[in-house]
């Protein structure tokens, strides 16, 4: 049986657009593996807390801390993200960026001495590399020639999660929500045909990722 976790980080829960960008990347990955499961883990909603103390002593020094409160929330959040075959994240843009719910999460799953090890050379993951889509939605654009806001969420996940050993990274997005109704349909087409060149043109890397990285 193969796992896609999907990490889902709108406070519109379901109704929201990267919702909906998600459950049809989802719907393509089910396309290749029926019997796929999916596991939800909703963070949109705020119930994902930040880290306590005890966590920010576990990174700063290998000093026993209490493995209770976030430790043990970390520690269920990182064997999901082990138990995967496939990421999908779907999120919005919040000021440039990640919301901050998605930072709490990243703030379990970065953990040192658990997902990266600090070395010579730099941090270095532990987890095996497995495909992560990023479903994102935007009020406005962040790339292309009609971007007039920096964009800090794509560099910026694309750096976290290669920290931690997840390089195989896919976006697709739903850009300029917050314009006139017309141009948000055009923009989910466009992300819709992205989507079908996409899993059209690489049927190998759905089929043959979620066959060969079987749990
Ligand atoms: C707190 C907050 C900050 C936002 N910041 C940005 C932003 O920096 N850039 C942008 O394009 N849209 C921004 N938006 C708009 C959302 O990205 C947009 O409404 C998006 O479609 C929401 O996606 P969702 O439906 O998946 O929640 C922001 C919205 C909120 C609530």
């Amino acid at each position: 049986m193969k796992n896609i976790l999907h990490v889902s980080c709108s406070p519109r829960g379901e109704t929201a657009e990267s919702s909906k960008l998600a459950q049809k990347i989802i719907g393509f990955l089910r396309q290749k593996e029926p019997t796929a499961i999916v596991v939800n883990r909703v963070i949109g909603d705020g119930t994902l807390s930040h880290i306590d103390k005890d966590y920010a002593i576990s990174q700063g020094s290998s000093a026993d801390v209490s493995q209770e409160g976030s430790m043990a929330q970390s520690e269920e959040l990182i064997r999901e993200l082990e138990a995967a075959d496939v990421v999908v994240i779907g999120t919005p843009m919040h000021n440039f960026t990640v919301p901050s719910v998605l930072k709490a999460w990243i703030d379990h799953v970065v953990r040192a001495r658990r997902t990266f090890n600090t070395t010579r050379a730099g941090k270095v993951g532990t987890l095996r590399d497995r495909p992560v889509f990023i479903a994102i939605a935007s009020g406005g654009r962040f790339s292309g020639e009609r971007a007039r806001q920096p964009d800090f969420l794509t560099p910026y996940l694309k750096a976290i999660l290669a920290t931690i050993g997840l390089h195989d990274l896919t976006f697709f997005s739903v850009q300029g929500t917050g314009a006139a109704p017309e141009a948000v349909v055009e923009s989910r087409i466009e992300a819709d045909h992205a989507l079908q060149a996409y899993f059209s043109a690489s049927p190998a890397i759905t089929s043959t990722v979620l066959k060969e990285r079987a749990i």
